[in-house]
């Protein structure tokens, strides 16, 4: 069975008709594959423009594929039943403006069939894991980005689904804010849940998720498992010393390394085998103390640039 596939797109196509007289079509999304396990945190990723958001609106069945197939808990998109088990934040979550959030997390959890003092408490439950219980009662209108963002995460988990389908749920918030939603994306799914979410800032996401798509004009560029694309050699390592004497500014010179200034330190950068050992034996025989050594190794965005091109 599909069961342990809560996500299954293959060939999946979006063609956008624009314009009466003059027809213009837009490729959205030009024959995607992917799926998505139980349990994992899945990145859907890419730049603005890629397609992302128009992929999560098939499957959420907000508009319907060109042709392809979307499958949800095995089932075809647009599917009622498979919709139920999904708490989803839009890219641009609306909250009716004279709300507070207490009454549009009640209303998001009416809909989804729930009543009375089990869902009053659910909304108080949801209100605090999003971190804003402290405003349950003020309104929608007089509340920040973030706020709104975190009103929207309260309203996708209320029913407790068992995936979460996020678009941009990092979006609008501040670092601090950042962090907070990272936190709850790991908590979630240690207690069972599907996260697939998407977000256009790659540098994000390299330690949270278990496997990623990227996406570029429609299309995929590179897709697996996080530790296998990210699994490669050192780039480079920057070598930072204190107290280097012109003696042994000079020694590295001539050993070939170039050496650069930095406030109070010196920088070396190398590559290459046997470079770090050679420098950290020059700047240590000239009396210079070592203060860091940083491997740099390839960044998703390294991989995205190399696929891109
Ligand atoms: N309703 C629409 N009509 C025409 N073009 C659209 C529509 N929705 C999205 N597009 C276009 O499809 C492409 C992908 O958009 P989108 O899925 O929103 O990307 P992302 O979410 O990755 O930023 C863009 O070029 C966008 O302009
Ligand atoms: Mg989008």
């Amino acid at each position: 069975m599909t069961a342990e596939r809560l996500i299954d797109v293959k060939g999946l196509r979006k063609t956008f008709k624009q314009g009466l007289f003059i027809r213009r079509t837009v490729e959205a999304v030009k024959g995607i594959d992917f799926d998505v396990k139980r349990r994992e945190i899945f990145g859907f990723l890419g730049p603005n423009g890629a397609g992302k958001t128009t992929t999560i609106k098939m499957l959420t069945g907000l508009i319907a594929p060109t042709s392809g197939e979307a499958l949800l808990f095995g089932q075809r998109v647009p599917s009622a039943e498979a919709r139920k088990n999904i708490g989803f934040l839009p890219e641009n979550p609306y909250v009716f403006p004279y709300l507070t959030p207490r009454e549009f997390i009640t209303m998001s959890g009416n809909l989804s069939g729930m009543r009375g003092s089990k869902l009053a408490r659910r909304t108080i439950e949801v209100l605090d894991r999003v971190g804003i219980l402290y405003a349950a009662d003020r309104q929608v209108r007089a509340l920040s980005k973030g706020m709104l963002q975190r009103t929207g995460l309260a309203a996708a988990l209320v029913a407790d689904p068992e995936m979460l389908i996020l678009d941009e749920p990092m979006s609008g918030l501040d670092p601090v804010g950042r962090k907070e939603v990272r936190d709850l994306i790991f908590s979630e799914r240690d207690q069972g849940r599907t996260i697939f979410f998407s977000t256009h800032i790659l540098g994000d996401v390299e330690a949270m998720c278990d496997r990623v798509t990227i996406l570029r004009k429609g299309e995929v560029v590179v897709s697996g498992e996080i530790r296998e694309l990210l699994r490669g050699d050192v780039l480079k390592t920057d070598i930072l010393v204190a107290k280097l004497s012109d003696e042994g500014k000079a020694s590295l010179s001539e050993a070939g390394f170039t050496v650069e200034t930095r406030p109070g330190l010196s920088l070396i950068s190398v590559t290459g085998e046997g470079a770090v050992g050679k420098v950290l034996r020059i700047a240590l025989a000239a009396d210079a103390e070592v203060v860091e050594v940083t491997p740099h190794r390839e960044t998703l965005e390294d991989l995205f640039m190399k696929k891109a091109l």
